[in-house]
C-alpha cells in the first residue's frame, strides 16, 4: 500500500500542539508532531508535504528562544505558523514584532482585508466583515515581513494574519485549532489544499496497513501481550491477533484489585468472543499477601509494581522463548518525551506494563504509538471491541488498592467494591459514563456513627470522586445532579454492609489529585 501524504507539526512547546495535529487527521491527513528542535532536513528528506509551527510560551526576543531554520522558509515546502508560529516566521524573514503592550488572551474579532487569498477562502465573516477567533499571546507583528500581506486585524494586533502566496508561506496570529475559533477547522481545510495532499488517511487503512506491518516485523515468531482490561492493551491485542492469529499469547495478571465483575468481563471478551489464546494468572493472593500491613500509597504501588514484575516473569518462563512484547504505548507518551519542554515532573509513580526490567530481554512491538486516545477507541470500534471496553473509563495501574486508604484487606476490598459498582451502575445508568472523566468509590481509613432502625452504628465512609477532564493532567470536579447524587448515596448505605456514610468530594486537580492515595 502506498505510504498516505503526511503533514509535520514543529512543537514550541504550545499547550495546544496535539489539537493541531488532530485537526489535520480529523481532515483525513495523516499528521505527526516534531520537537522544533528536529533536524529539517530529516523532515523533509521524509517528505512531508507541508509544515506547521504550533504556538509556544517563548517570546522571540527571550534568550534562547526556539527558533526553526530560517531555510525552512525556502525550502519549498507550504508553511503555516500559529501563534507563536507567526511571531517566529515575522520575525526571522525581517517583519517587525513586537512585545505586546498587554497580553491578548480569549475571544477576539479579527476584520478581514486585503482579499481572502488561498488560507481565508471560503470564511463566512459577520455583517461586519469579522471573524470571531481565539487569541492567546503575548508578541506581535506589527508589519508583516516583505512579499507578505496581511490578511486582518484586531484592534491589539494590526497583523492578526498574514500570507505570502507566492512562497506558500502563511501564518494567523491566533489559534484556528480550538473550538472557539468556529471557523478554523476551514482554515486548516485550506491550507491542506495549499499542500496539494491526498486525504487518504483513515481508521480502516490503518488497520490493514499495520496489519501488514505487524506480520512483515515478527514473521513467524511468537508475540506476548500483557492485558489488563483496558482499552489500549484489549486493542493491541485484538489488532495483533488479527495480524497474526495463534502466535499471540495474552497473559492477564489478575491482581485481585479489579472492579466487579471485570474479571469475568476480560475473559470472556477475549477468550470466548475473540477466540484469543489467553492465560488468566489469578495472583490474587500473591497481591494480597505483600500488601499486608501496607498503608503508605507509594509503598503499595511499589510492591504492587514488583509484584506484577514477577507474576509476570513467572509465565513468561513457563512459555519458553518469545521474543516480542506487544505494548499499547500512545502517541502522546510518544511526544511527551520530544516536546520543547521535556517531559513533566512524576507527581506519583505510576506502574505500568512499561516498567519491566532490562533483563526481561523482549523486542517491542507498539502498533498504537501513532495513534491518539479518541483514535485508539475508534479503531476499538471498528475491530469490534465491546462498547463496555472501548469506553471504559481510565483506571490505574494498581487498582482498587489506591482507593481503600489504609491497609488493603480482603474485606475492605468487597466494601469498596461493592459500593464502586453502584456508582458506575448509576451513573451509566444517569447517561453521564462518558462525560465524566473517572467517577469511582473510595473507601475511608475511619468510621463514623450513624442510627439504623433503633441501633446506633459505627461503620465505614465511602467518598464519591467524579471529576471532568481532558487529560487527567488537570481535572475539575463534576457538577452531578443532586438526585444522582443522592440515588448513589441510598444505595450504597442500603445495600452495602458496613457502610453508613457516603461523601463527596469537590475538590479539583491542582492543588488535589484525582485519586485519593
Ligand atoms: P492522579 O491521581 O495523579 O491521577 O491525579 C491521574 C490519572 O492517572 C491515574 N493513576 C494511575 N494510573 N498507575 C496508573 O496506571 C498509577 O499508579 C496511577 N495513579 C493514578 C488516575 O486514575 C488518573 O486517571
Amino acid at each position: 500500500m502506498l505510504a498516505p501524504d503526511k503533514i509535520a507539526v514543529l512543537d514550541f512547546g504550545g499547550q495546544y500542539t496535539q489539537l493541531i495535529a488532530r485537526r489535520v487527521r480529523e481532515m483525513s491527513v495523516y499528521s505527526e508532531i516534531f520537537s522544533c528542535t528536529h533536524p529539517l532536513e530529516q523532515i523533509l528528506a521524509d517528505g512531508y508535504k507541508g509544515i506547521i509551527l504550533s504556538g509556544g510560551p517563548s517570546s522571540v526576543y527571550e534568550d534562547g528562544a526556539p527558533l526553526p531554520p530560517k531555510a525552512l522558509f525556502d525550502a519549498g515546502v507550504p508553511v503555516l505558523g500559529i501563534c507563536y508560529g507567526m511571531q517566529a516566521m515575522g520575525y526571522l524573514l525581517g517583519g517587525h514584532v513586537v512585545p505586546a503592550e498587554r497580553r491578548e488572551y480569549g475571544k477576539a474579532e479579527v476584520e478581514l482585508q486585503g482579499g481572502p487569498g488561498r488560507l481565508f477562502r471560503g470564511l463566512e465573516p459577520d455583517a461586519k466583515g469579522c471573524l470571531t477567533v481565539w487569541m492567546s499571546h503575548g508578541d506581535t507583528v506589527l508589519r508583516p515581513p516583505k512579499g507578505f500581506t496581511a490578511l486582518g486585524a484586531t484592534p491589539n494586533c494590526p497583523v492578526a494574519a498574514m500570507a505570502d502566496e507566492q512562497r506558500k508561506l502563511y501564518a494567523v496570529q491566533f489559534h484556528p485549532e480550538v473550538v472557539h475559533t468556529p471557523q478554523g477547522k476551514r482554515i486548516f481545510d485550506n491550507f491542506l489544499d495549499i499542500c496539494g495532499v491526498a486525504r487518504t488517511w483513515s481508521m480502516a487503512g490503518f488497520i490493514d496497513s499495520t496489519v501488514d506491518a505487524i506480520r512483515d516485523t515478527v514473521g513467524d515468531q511468537r508475540v506476548l501481550c500483557a492485558l489488563s482490561g483496558g482499552v489500549d492493551s484489549s486493542v493491541v491485542a485484538v489488532l495483533i491477533h488479527r495480524a497474526i492469529g495463534d502466535q499471540l499469547t495474552c497473559v492477564f495478571v489478575d491482581n485481585g484489585l479489579l472492579r466487579k465483575g471485570e474479571t469475568q468481563a476480560v475473559v470472556h471478551a477475549f477468550r470466548d468472543t475473540f477466540k484469543i489464546n489467553l492465560i488468566h494468572v489469578d495472583a490474587s493472593t500473591r497481591f494480597l499477601e505483600v500488601l499486608r500491613g501496607v498503608t503508605d500509597p507509594e509503598v503499595k504501588r511499589k510492591r504492587i509494581g514488583g509484584e506484577f514484575i514477577a507474576v509476570f516473569e513467572d509465565e513468561a518462563r513457563k512459555l519458553g522463548n518469545i521474543p516480542w512484547l506487544a505494548q499499547g504505548t500512545l502517541y502522546p507518551d510518544v511526544i511527551e518525551s520530544v516536546s520543547f519542554r521535556g517531559p513533566s515532573a512524576t507527581i506519583k509513580t505510576h506502574h505500568n506494563v512499561g516498567g519491566l526490567p532490562r533483563r526481561m530481554q523482549f523486542k517491542l512491538i507498539e502498533p498504537l504509538r501513532e495513534l491518539f486516545k479518541d483514535e485508539v477507541r475508534q479503531l476499538g470500534e471498528l475491530l469490534g471491541l465491546p462498547a463496555e471496553i472501548v469506553w471504559r473509563q481510565p483506571f490505574p495501574g494498581p487498582g482498587l488498592a489506591i482507593r481503600v486508604l489504609g491497609e488493603v484487606t480482603p474485606e475492605r476490598l468487597e466494601i469498596l467494591r461493592d459500593a464502586d459498582a453502584i456508582v458506575q451502575e448509576e451513573v451509566r445508568a444517569a447517561g453521564l459514563e462518558r462525560e465524566v472523566w473517572q467517577a469511582f468509590a473510595v473507601l475511608l481509613p475511619i468510621r463514623t456513627v450513624g442510627v439504623m432502625g433503633d441501633f446506633r452504628t459505627y461503620a465505614h465512609v465511602i467518598a464519591l470522586r467524579a471529576v471532568m477532564s481532558q487529560d487527567a493532567m488537570t481535572a475539575d470536579w463534576a457538577r452531578l445532579p443532586y438526585d444522582l447524587l443522592g440515588r448513589i448515596s441510598n444505595r450504597i448505605i442500603n445495600e452495602v454492609k458496613g457502610v453508613n456514610r457516603v461523601v463527596f468530594d469537590i475538590s479539583s486537580k491542582p492543588p488535589s489529585t484525582i485519586e485519593w492515595e
